[in-house]
């Protein structure tokens, strides 16, 4: 649908930009952390650097900061490293890594940017993973242990908490991330998927218990799934795909139940959980206060191959693969692509908030959306205009997602500052600041404002009225 005259953003509308723990501070060791499953990965892509230095954030915060006061951000989402706050996940709390995160939040709040704390984003601690990690049901309570500790530490000054970011994408391609080791029996995969639930569950509750007017919601990975053709058979693929990718983790997030066809397939490809006794009363006992998701693009698919040649190599959190016998993964030839290979749908965009909100009617947080390249420095600056045509096409359909009458309470980017890829490397850059290292020399680590940090400047400045 086409308007004459769009609805205006809100006037509280939470302009911001993000980040994550691992991807952004570096000092991988210092001050108590302890490794997580990142640090002890001790393999990374060919050609791409660790995440030891990263961008320097854990020494850098206060200049960037006001780096990112100067943006006019309203809302900064980074997240905690539950390695820094207690170093083997389950045993004592570190007080120099409690101090580190009361230290930016502080610089946060002084400069008037909302903190927007995710709990978790893949940087599970080590010592966790050696006991099974998420498929050892201990590690829920060590989780609740670890909310328990960060509410009570920054619950008077951050109000909006994300639990687990892209838990849907640990699942579907924890090997292309990094978060589980090659080879993990589906079945494992998802018992390791329904402790995360529990885990989620505890913390929506301890945060209404322990935080002051705390929101919490939680960050899947949300794309709607395409058919490749009209043909029926694309169609239920494509809804397939969407129960698997999307619906099994905000239904259960929300509703408190499985998705049925998502159900359906676990036991269909013998991947069910184990289920104990409590854990659906549990699961249907909490509610978020909205759902945060990121987005990048969506996903198209289409029925199995009468060849069986469902599955191709190389998926990631926007390259889907296929499953045998389910469906195959296709591309969108109406779609151009990144110089990575993501597709880019600025007006899936505006079906995924209808789907979400159709769905669920809670108000949605954009967390992530973003274009990842291989900017150029050059006598100091960042000529990056493609960035700003992908965030302009995408903020503009938020707009028009605003229209249509989604609730959308805020857009996070990806990312404010570069940052380290989750399997990319540093040379694939998002950030609206430049950092100026190579993928192994560290140069110097300053920062360069690029062409699209001006220009999301004037957007917040003017609240989405001028794009
Ligand atoms: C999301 C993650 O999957 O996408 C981020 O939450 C990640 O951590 C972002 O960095 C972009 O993906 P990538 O693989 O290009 O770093």
């Amino acid at each position: 649908m086409q308007y004459r005259e769009l609805k205006a953003f809100p006037a509280d509308f939470l302009w911001g930009a993000s980040s994550s723990a691992y991807q952004v501070e570096g000092a991988w060791n210092e001050d108590g952390k302890g490794p997580s499953v990142i640090d002890a990965l001790g393999y990374y892509p060919p050609g791409t650097s660790d995440y030891t230095v990263a961008s320097d954030h854990y020494h850098r915060f206060a200049e960037d900061v006001a780096l990112f006061a100067e943006l006019g951000l309203k809302a900064y989402r980074f997240s905690i490293a539950w390695t820094r706050i207690i170093p083997d996940g389950d045993g004592e709390v570190n007080p120099a890594g409690v101090a580190f995160y009361h230290r930016l939040i502080d610089a946060l709040v002084a400069a008037g940017i909302t903190p927007i704390a995710t709990m978790y984003h893949f940087d599970l601690p080590a010592a966790l993973d050696a006991k099974g990690g998420w498929q050892n049901r201990e590690c829920v309570d060590a989780f609740a242990k670890f909310a328990e500790v960060i509410f009570g530490e920054y619950g008077d000054k951050v109000k909006h908490w994300l639990t687990i970011n892209e838990q849907n994408m640990m699942v579907l391609y924890g090997e292309a991330i990094g978060t589980v080791k090659p080879g993990q029996p589906k079945s494992a995969l998802y018992q390791a998927n329904h402790h995360m639930m529990l885990a989620q569950a505890k913390a929506n509750l301890l945060c209404h218990e322990l935080v002051p007017d705390g929101l919490i919601g939680p960050a899947p990975n949300i794309a709607l799934c395409y058919p490749e053709t009209c043909h029926p058979l694309d169609v239920l693929a494509a809804d397939d795909f969407n129960a698997i990718r999307n619906w099994l983790y905000l239904d259960m997030a929300v509703e408190g139940r499985y998705n049925s066809v998502a159900w359906a397939y676990l036991e269909e490809t013998g991947a069910a959980p184990q289920i104990a006794q409590g854990d659906l009363e549990l699961l249907a006992s909490v509610r978020p206060d909205f759902i945060a998701f990121n987005y990048y693009a969506t996903h198209t698919v289409a029925r199995p191959r009468s060849d069986g040649q469902d599955v191709a190599t190389g998926g990631d959190q926007q390259i889907a693969v296929g499953e045998k016998g389910i469906y195959a993964g296709a591309s969108n030839p109406f779609l151009p692509h990144t110089e990575f290979g993501w597709e880019i749908d600025p007006i899936g965009f505006r079906n995924t908030f209808r789907a979400l909100w159709d769905r669920y009617h809670l108000p949605l947080l954009v967390t992530e959306n973003g274009l990842g390249a291989f900017d150029k420095l050059e006598d100091g600056q960042v000529h990056d205009s493609y960035r700003i045509d992908y965030l302009r096409d995408h903020i503009a359909q938020i707009q028009l997602a605003v229209s249509d009458g989604v609730d959308v309470m805020g857009y996070c980017p990806w990312s404010a500052i570069d940052l380290v890829s989750t399997h990319q490397g540093v040379s694939k850059r998002y950030g609206f600041i430049y950092v100026r290292r190579d993928e192994f020399d560290l140069l110097d680590l300053a920062r360069f404002k690029k062409d699209s940090f001006h220009w999301y400047a004037k957007v917040i400045a003017t609240s989405g009225a001028d794009l």
